[in-house]
Formats: structure tokens, C-alpha cells, sequence
């Protein structure tokens, strides 16, 4: 029996483990057990985001999914409060990993060089950084979903992300959106799932990715 409830703290070194094991190759994953507990822990701790831990009745963690209910304002909360320990942790280890560091420069270097300038102008100013209200509607993101290797294919990922639908509807989002890269088999999960496919993307980074989005 799969329940879905709140990931907490205490599941952050299982999910972080199934993490590494479920999504090896993504780019965040290289960074190491480490980077990942601090994301995790960051991610779950900001305001604004969708945190879900699916479960067995041993409470074993059969999978996770983050998202965000309102992600400009997840972001901003998750770099504000947890940025210095993050950015730590991740150049920390990808100073003894030559390879990594290299393609970490070329592909985020510029990027997140003015995100920590801006962090640490805001810090000094004590200023807080300050967005105008969107207007539109309200759209949420589903940015992981992961089931441990021998749960797939029962039921896990669909209870997990009809669980983050009621609980962003809850929350007042109309809309969800996801990315997922083109060469990976959650496309079609998605679509059993009743997600809209809306073409193809490429991120700032320059990977590619389909985007899917789900009217609430
Ligand atoms: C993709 C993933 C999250 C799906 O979770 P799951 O627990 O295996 O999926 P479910 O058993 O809940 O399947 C839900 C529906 O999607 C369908 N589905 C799931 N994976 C599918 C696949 N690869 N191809 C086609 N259909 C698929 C199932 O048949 C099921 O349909 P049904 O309910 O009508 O029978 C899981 O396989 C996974 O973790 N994969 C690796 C990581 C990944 O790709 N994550 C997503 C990108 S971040």
C-alpha cells in the first residue's frame, strides 16, 4: 500500500539516496550526497514549494517529488536563506573534481556568478529583493518526480503527482507546468496522466527538454 504524505527532514537521506540512484544523470546529481542534502534541505524549507514522499506501510521512501506552488517565489526564498551554504557545498566539490568544474563554469558560471553578487549585495544592503506581483494566472512547476527502481510501474508516480494537484489547487495555483529531457521515458507517463505536451525547449544551461502543463 503506496500513501503520500509531506517529505520532512528526517526522509532527506533517503530521498537524497534514491535521488543519486533515479536521476544519476542530471547535472545537480554530479555535485555529490552532500550538495544534495543541502538542496533538499533548502528546497523543503522555502516557502512556496511542493515537497511529496511516497511511502510503504514501513515507511520505507518508494519515491519523492519536488515542485513549487509558486516557484519565483520558491527560488528566491531558497537562494535568500540557503544560497552561501549551497554555493558552498557546490563549489567545495567541484573543486576537487576538475572535470566538473569545467563544465560547471561553461554552462552556469556566468549565471550563478551574478546570482551570488546579487545575494551578497542584498546582504549587505539588508535589503530584500523585491519582484512586482505577476498577473495572470497562477502557475505552479513540477520540477522531480522519482519512484525507487522496483516500485515503477505501480502506481507510485501517479499517486505522487495526483497528490501535488490537489495540493496546489489547494494552494490557488490554476495551472502546473513540467520539463522533462526529450530522451527519458516520463513523456509518456505524463501524457497517461492527461499532461498537455507544449513543445520543446532549451534551458539557459543549453540542454534541451518537452514541456508538459496540466490546467488545475
Ligand atoms: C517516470 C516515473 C516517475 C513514473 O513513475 P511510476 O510509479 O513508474 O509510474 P506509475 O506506475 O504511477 O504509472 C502511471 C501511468 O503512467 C504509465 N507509465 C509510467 N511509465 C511509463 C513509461 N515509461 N511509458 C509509458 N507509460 C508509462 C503507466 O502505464 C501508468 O498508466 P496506467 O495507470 O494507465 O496504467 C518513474 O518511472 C521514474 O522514476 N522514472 C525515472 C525518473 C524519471 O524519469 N523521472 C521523471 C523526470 S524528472
Amino acid at each position: 500500500m503506496v500513501s503520500v504524505r509531506a517529505l520532512t527532514e528526517r526522509d532527506l537521506d533517503a530521498a537524497v539516496e534514491l535521488h543519486l540512484e533515479v536521476l544519476h544523470m542530471e547535472f545537480l546529481s554530479r555535485f555529490g550526497p552532500r550538495f544534495m542534502r543541502s538542496y533538499y534541505h533548502a528546497w523543503i524549507s522555502s516557502p512556496g514549494s511542493l515537497a511529496l514522499a511516497a511511502v510503504d506501510e514501513s515507511e520505507s521512501l518508494l519515491g519523492v517529488l519536488l515542485g513549487a506552488s509558486d516557484p519565483a517565489h520558491h527560488v528566491r526564498a531558497m537562494v535568500r536563506d540557503h544560497g552561501l551554504t549551497m554555493g558552498a557545498t557546490l563549489v567545495g566539490h567541484a573543486l576537487v573534481h576538475p572535470g566538473l568544474a569545467k563544465d560547471l563554469i561553461v554552462t552556469r558560471g556566468w549565471r550563478y556568478t551574478r546570482g551570488v553578487a546579487r545575494l551578497v549585495k542584498n546582504r549587505l544592503s539588508r535589503r530584500p529583493s523585491t519582484n512586482p506581483p505577476s498577473s495572470g494566472p497562477v502557475i505552479g512547476e513540477i520540477t522531480h518526480v522519482l519512484v525507487d527502481p522496483s516500485s515503477q510501474g505501480r502506481g507510485v508516480g501517479r499517486a505522487l503527482v495526483e497528490e501535488s494537484v490537489r495540493e496546489a489547487r489547494a494552494k490557488g495555483v490554476q495551472e502546473l507546468q513540467l520539463v522533462t529531457p526529450p530522451d527519458m521515458a516520463a513523456q509518456h507517463f505524463y501524457e497517461r496522466l492527461g499532461w498537455r505536451s507544449s513543445g520543446a525547449m532549451q534551458s539557459r544551461s543549453g540542454e534541451n527538454f518537452l514541456r508538459y502543463s496540466f490546467t488545475l
